[in-house]
């Protein structure tokens, strides 16, 4: 019988685990035998160290990337009847949280160049919108890795005095101007479902804030709204980081920075090779680090492209195949910011992911560069 035909992953979190088997072994017999199992040192220990690690003042370690942007939003005080912009082409995730906290999500489109949201559309929208005194917050998704147009966009919120919130599930590592990605707002979320470039072996998420007050908030929020144990100050969720997590991603923190790089290093052989068929790679701003937690390349027959991609062995990724509005959970229900959709709709249609994870080993780039050469083209 022929051996069954090995596709490179788009992901690989078993790959993951075994780069750092020992240390993330050794962090789990630890917890067992701690007797210790939900917010407790190994929590504590991974919410400074990951803090410090973006140059950030407070992390507090939530369930998962999901509660962690709702309860961003609940902190800073945006609840229900609030109005806050945010992509249309992002993960379901951040549409869900902000409604999770009460207000109604404004869908604003994304530019094709970084795909975070499009400053100029924003800033329509936020004037047309102005009348109602209703909006409160911009969401700012870092996708894919790369940093959003932050400094545009912060702007912008000073100017309203709306309040800033980093969706930095996939830019742990992204930096604009020398700043960590999730320092740049008020408040950010971060999640580590185990693909992302801090991937826990589980769910796991965290919030990051300069702001003590906030911080204290977060503490109480994520835990029934305790003060202390058993005295709510108001109304909470349960959304705790546990012990288990924790370490898995202390460990699995002492690498991010090298993987990180390793990953930089990959798509800068992809860059290379598209650049060699005439084609544009991916946009990465004079001020940007991109932390590629995809390669996200738009091509026009993306669906023919996948298959002859596959016809050689390697795997590809679509996020997102729809846009928000297009979703039949949100269509037609949700507000929609001025400009229209149309840029979201179609990096919909167009996206495509090359796997860049760190575990690649050298021959599966090299086969990943010679199958995008030998394929990108068509259909073009
Ligand atoms: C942009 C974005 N926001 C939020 C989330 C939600 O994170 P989680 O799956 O940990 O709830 C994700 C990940 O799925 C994401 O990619």
């Amino acid at each position: 019988m022929a051996a069954p035909r090995m596709i490179i992953p788009p992901a690989d979190p078993h790959a993951a685990y075994l780069a750092q088997r020992e240390a993330i072994d050794a962090a789990i017999r630890r917890v067992l035998d701690s007797g210790w199992y939900i917010l407790g040192r190994e929590v504590e220990s991974f919410e400074r160290e990951f803090a410090a690690w973006l140059g950030a003042a407070h992390g507090i370690g939530v369930a998962n990337g999901t509660d962690a942007v709702e309860l961003a939003l609940r902190s800073i005080g945006v609840g229900p009847g609030d109005e806050v912009i945010a992509p249309a082409h992002t993960a379901t995730a951040t549409i869900a949280a902000i409604e999770h906290a009460g207000a109604v999500p404004v869908l604003v489109d994304i530019e094709a160049e970084t795909f975070g949201l499009d400053p100029e559309k924003v800033q329509a929208t936020v004037r047309a919108r102005a009348a109602s005194r209703r909006l409160k917050a911009i969401v700012v998704v870092h996708l894919y890795g790369h940093p959003a147009r932050i400094d545009e966009l912060a702007r912008i919120a000073r100017e309203h005095d709306l309040r800033l919130i980093e969706d930095c599930a996939q830019a742990h590592g992204g930096r604009w101007m020398g700043q960590a990605v999730g320092t740049l707002g008020d408040v950010a979320a971060f999640s580590f479902y185990p693909t992302k470039n801090l991937g826990a072996l589980g769910d796991g998420g965290a919030v990051v804030t300069g702001d003590s007050d906030v911080a204290a908030r977060l503490r109480q929020l994520r835990e029934y709204g305790w003060r202390e144990r058993y005295r709510s100050d108001e109304p909470g969720i349960n959304s705790r980081l546990d012990e288990m997590q924790a370490a898995i991603l202390r460990a699995k923190l002492g690498r991010l920075s090298e993987d990180n790089g390793r990953r930089r290093a990959i798509a800068a052989r992809y860059d290379a090779t598209l650049r060699a068929c005439g084609i544009v790679p991916p946009v990465v701003r004079v001020g940007a680090v991109h932390a590629y937690h995809q390669y996200a390349v738009l091509h026009p027959d993306r669906e023919r492209w996948r298959a002859e991609l596959r016809a050689h062995d390697v795997g590809s990724a679509v996020l997102y195949p729809l846009a928000l509005h297009q979703q039949a959970a949100y269509a037609a229900r949700l507000p929609v910011g001025v400009g229209g959709l149309a840029t979201s709709e179609r990096v919909c249609r167009e996206v495509l992911c090359l796997p860049v994870h760190p575990q690649l080993e050298e021959h599966e780039i090299e086969a990943v560069a010679r199958a995008v050469a030998a394929t990108v083209a068509t259909g073009r």
